[in-house]
């Protein structure tokens, strides 16, 4: 889609919020509150932003972005080269961080820019008036994009803010959070890897996994487990078999082959290349799929996971 930016806010410093509105001011493809969209920022880049409005409103999708020191080009570009009336590409909502509607209570632990994806899923809560509450970490009050927001109706009563917690404090203070809630409450979270960790060490305990959901803002490197190891690809459709080397991608080797897989991060995070596997054990490096998804082993993403067996079938 090519979408108009309507309005854009700073929300705090180094963060600005852009609106996004269909040329002719149609409705917007829906979505499900915790989405995200891939943005291409001037420059070609493609970065994948949470929507973090009200998911009933198909008037506009609404981005945070967050001016990263370390940009390759997407959130500088997004920064520095986008006006009201700019138009930029995006791509269809999708989900890998979905509410379970079935859950009797939801527990939302945001941290920073991580509160992206989190404010769509208030929305939703409040709207259907789930027992929720949420959870928002941030370095201090003036660096919390949203808080306007979330101080008022519908949210007030629902949303604490935890300013500079100090690193040997977090524990604590996640593990009261967690004691307010039920142990039936699932629990989601977002924000910079360190912090995940521990929201997710503390809600691990006495919680099943498949109660504990959180969503990667940005790759980390993926630590491979030891060397990279050469396998192999066999196609089902075909038979045909494919070597992928250390260091090439399955996506490399199967373009090489004249068989394109849609991409969009190449990184592990937004999920466009997952392919289903029917042999063989992927050794999954990726953000997007979840812990069942992974133990699964029957689908990978691409564009950087790997093998532990010396052949997997895939589902092409
Ligand atoms: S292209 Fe984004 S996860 Fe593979």
């Amino acid at each position: 889609m090519k979408l108009t930016v309507e309005n854009i806010t700073e929300e705090a410093p180094g963060i600005r919020a852009l609106r996004l509105v269909a040329p002719d001011g149609a409705a917007l493809p829906p979505y499900t509150p915790g989405a995200h969209v891939d943005i291409t920022a001037p420059g070609g880049i493609v970065r994948q932003y949470s929507l973090c409005g009200d998911p009933a409103d198909s008037g506009a999708y609404l981005v945070a972005i967050k001016l990263d020191p370390q940009s390759r080009g997407g959130s500088r570009a997004l920064h520095g080269e986008v006006a009201v009336g700019s138009v930029l590409e995006v791509g269809a909502p999708r989900n890998l961080f979905a509410l379970v509607p079935s859950a009797p209570e939801h527990l939302l632990f945001g941290a920073g820019i991580g509160i992206t994806p989190l404010l769509s899923m208030a929305y939703a809560l409040a709207a259907d008036g789930a027992r929720y509450t949420l959870h928002y970490f941030a370095r201090s009050a003036e660096e919390c994009a949203f808080a306007e927001l979330l101080a008022r109706e519908p949210f007030a009563d629902r949303v604490r803010f935890h300013y500079a917690v100090p690193r040997d404090g977090l524990d604590a203070l996640l593990d009261d959070c967690l004691a307010q809630g039920s142990n039936a409450a699932h629990v989601y979270t977002c924000g910079p890897a360190p912090f995940m960790d521990r929201v997710v060490a503390r809600a691990s305990i006495g919680r099943p996994a498949d109660a504990i959901h959180l969503e990667h803002f940005k790759a980390d490197p993926v630590a491979p487990n030891g060397e990279e190891h050469a396998f192999e690809v066999e196609l089902a459709s075909s038979g045909q078999l494919l070597a992928v080397p250390p260091g090439t991608s399955i996506v490399a080797v199967l373009a090489e082959a004249g068989i394109q897989i849609d991409t969009s991060c190449r990184e592990g995070i937004c999920g466009t290349c997952i392919v289903p596997v029917l042999e063989g054990e992927p050794d999954h490096r990726d953000h997007c799929l979840s812990k069942k998804e992974k133990a699964a082993n029957d689908q990978i993403c691409c564009c950087v996971s790997r093998s532990r067996t010396s052949r997997l079938v895939l589902d092409l």
